[in-house]
C-alpha cells in the first residue's frame, strides 16, 4: 500500500472540504462519541499538569473534544495537511495548530503530559517510528495515546462490518468528493492492514510505555489503545 507521505498528504488536503460531514454521515455521528470518550479517559483529575499534544490532528475534533475536558491547559495540534490545519484553526483561535510532520515533531523531548493520535498513525508510513515520536515529547508518568478503527470480533458482526466498511462506505464517500486519491478505497484497505489493538499495545510495550489498556469501542469497530510513560 502506497503510504508515501506526498500521496497521504494529498489525499487529506483534496479531501478536507468533505472530512468532518463524511465521517459524521458515515459513521452515524459515533466517531465524536468514541472521540469524547477518549478526551474523557485522557483528561481527568489523575493526569499530571501540563500541555497536551494531538498529532495528525486533521480539522481538529480530537483536540476540541480534549480542550473541552480541561480549558485551562494549553493544547497543541499538528498536522502535515495544510488544508486539514486551516479548517481546524476556522473552528477555533484558543488553540495551537500548525503543520508538521508526525514523524519529526517540532518539540523538546520530555514536553507534554498529553499526546493523542486518532485515526491518524494508520497513515504514517513508518508506525513504529510515529509512535516514538509520541513517546518521545511525552513527560514521565504522561500518557500516550492512539484511537482508530479496528474490526469487530463477532462472526456475523464482523461480515456485516467489512460489507459496509469494505463495499458501501467507498461508493458513499466517492459520490460525496469524488474519486480524490481513492480516498475512500484506501481507508478500508489501511484499516485492514494495520495492526490490531493488541499488535499497537505490543509496539507500545516495545517503546518503555506502561500499564497499557486497551478499550473496544462500539463492538470492536474501533479501539482506543493508550499507556503511561514512566520515569527512568
Ligand atoms: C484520518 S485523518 C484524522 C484526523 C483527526 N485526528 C481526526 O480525528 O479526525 C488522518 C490525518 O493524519 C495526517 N497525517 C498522516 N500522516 C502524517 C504525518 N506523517 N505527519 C503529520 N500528519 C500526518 C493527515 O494529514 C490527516 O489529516
Amino acid at each position: 500500500m502506497d503510504k508515501s507521505p506526498q500521496r497521504i498528504r494529498g489525499m487529506f488536503d483534496s479531501i478536507a472540504p468533505w472530512y468532518d460531514f463524511l465521517n459524521h454521515f458515515l459513521s452515524l455521528g459515533i466517531d465524536r462519541r468514541w472521540r469524547a470518550f477518549t478526551a474523557r479517559q485522557l483528561i481527568n483529575a489523575d493526569t499530571i499538569d501540563g500541555d497536551v499534544l494531538d498529532v495528525c490532528c486533521g480539522t481538529g475534533d480530537l483536540t476540541l473534544a480534549l480542550q473541552r475536558r480541561q480549558p485551562q491547559r494549553s493544547y497543541y495540534g499538528i498536522d502535515f495537511s495544510e488544508a486539514m490545519i486551516e479548517r481546524a484553526k476556522r473552528k477555533t483561535g484558543t488553540l495551537i495548530f500548525s503543520t508538521g510532520d508526525a514523524l519529526h515533531l517540532p518539540f523538546d523531548d520530555n514536553r507534554f503530559a498529553v499526546i493523542a493520535n486518532a485515526f491518524g498513525l494508520r497513515n504514517v508510513c513508518d508506525t513504529q517510528g510515529g509512535l516514538a515520536e509520541m513517546v518521545r515529547v511525552c513527560k514521565a508518568d504522561g500518557t500516550v495515546a492512539v484511537l482508530d478503527f479496528s474490526m469487530p470480533v463477532l462472526p456475523v458482526l464482523r461480515q456485516l462490518y467489512r460489507f459496509y466498511f469494505t463495499s458501501v462506505l467507498p461508493r458513499i464517500g466517492e459520490w460525496f468528493a469524488g474519486n480524490r486519491n481513492a480516498a475512500y478505497r484506501y481507508l478500508p484497505q489501511s484499516v485492514l492492514a494495520f495492526d490490531s489493538p493488541q499488535q499497537l499495545a505490543g509496539r507500545m510495550e516495545q517503546l518503555g510505555l506502561q500499564n497499557i489498556r486497551i478499550q473496544s469501542l462500539t463492538f470492536g469497530i474501533a479501539a482506543l489503545v493508550w499507556g503511561r510513560k514512566i520515569k527512568h
